[in-house]
């Protein structure tokens, strides 16, 4: 069994993506920008937006961090993501989600401009990933794609369940699985809450990607000997002897599943890392396409 250490690769992925910074830097006089908007005060997502805010320092990147009450407006936080549209500065930018429940996630979503949205969350950048087009790719399937490449996993023909059908990460997920392409070119199939006999379907599974935010919801017994298992859940349980007074976990029982998979993701060091990085992937991107840069 190997660990795929998501931590390792982000670094690397970061460590390039710094010296094309430099690059833009010396030929262009500029640097990428992104900008992250935060409502409320949601502890993981509190800690999510520093982590990306962070990472854009330590690749050079500029980055702006626009924090808000939870009693904002839905008209103030539309007016926030207008202005960020039309500020040529900034090169890409994200609205964390969850949003409070007076605010419509897909007003907002609609309302960002698909050329500055690296969350690759409108539905102009879905649906062009969904046709094969370039687009942002979601960050965390991003990310994911990423660790199954670098570790040169097969995909083709391989029956790969995905746990969790959210815009975010299950749906993209198993549209970019089956797409044409490597990774890709695998046999999806998609599970959620009301999908009957998990287990056995589990039991076909040569891939298995978890992300439906249930901590340890998958066990070893549950998975096929020798398949790869992408760990997406980052869950906060309870314990005392932890100095936060708890610990992450992710969807998956690491303990049993490491003793059937071949391949397997740890949480905290997994996918998390990774998604804040296909976040800076997908920001360089979006500077290079406004110089004309793109391959
Ligand atoms: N909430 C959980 N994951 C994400 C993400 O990738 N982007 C944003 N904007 N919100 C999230």
């Amino acid at each position: 069994m190997e660990i795929i250490d998501g931590k390792a690769l982000s670094e690397k992925i970061k460590d390039d993506i710094k010296l094309e910074v430099d690059t833009l830097r010396d030929d262009y006089k500029q640097v990428p920008h992104l900008a992250a908007v935060l409502v409320g005060d949601n502890p993981a997502s509190k800690a999510y937006v520093r982590n990306k805010v962070r990472s854009c320092e330590k690749v050079g990147f500029e980055s702006t961090l626009i924090q808000k009450d939870s009693t904002i407006t839905e008209e103030e936080l539309l007016d926030i993501v207008r202005d960020l549209n039309e500020n040529d500065d900034v090169d890409g930018f994200i609205v964390q989600l969850p949003l409070p429940k007076h605010i419509d996630e897909h007003k907002i979503t609609l309302a960002i401009d698909p050329e500055k949205d690296v969350d690759g969350f409108h539905p102009v950048n879905f649906g062009k990933m969904t046709q094969g087009l370039d687009s942002f790719l979601p960050a965390t399937p991003l990310g994911i794609l990423k660790m199954l490449e670098s570790y040169k996993i097969e995909t083709e023909g391989k029956n790969c369940v995905v746990v969790g059908r959210s815009n975010i990460v299950g749906t993209p997920m198993s549209i970019l699985l089956s797409r044409k392409a490597y990774p890709g070119n695998a046999t999806v199939t998609i599970t959620h809450s009301r999908t009957r006999d998990l287990r056995a379907i589990l039991k076909t599974a040569d891939i298995v990607i978890a992300a439906i935010g249930i901590p340890n919801f998958i066990s070893g017994d549950m998975l096929k000997e020798g398949c790869v298992v992408i760990d997406v859940g980052i869950n906060r349980v309870d314990d005392e002897t932890r100095l936060k007074g708890y610990r992450l976990v992710g969807d998956v029982e690491f303990d049993s599943a490491k003793e059937v998979a071949s391949y397997i993701t740890p949480v905290p060091g997994g996918v998390g890392p990774m998604t804040v990085t296909a976040l800076l992937l997908n920001t360089l991107k979006s500077t290079k396409k406004k110089l004309n840069l793109t391959e």
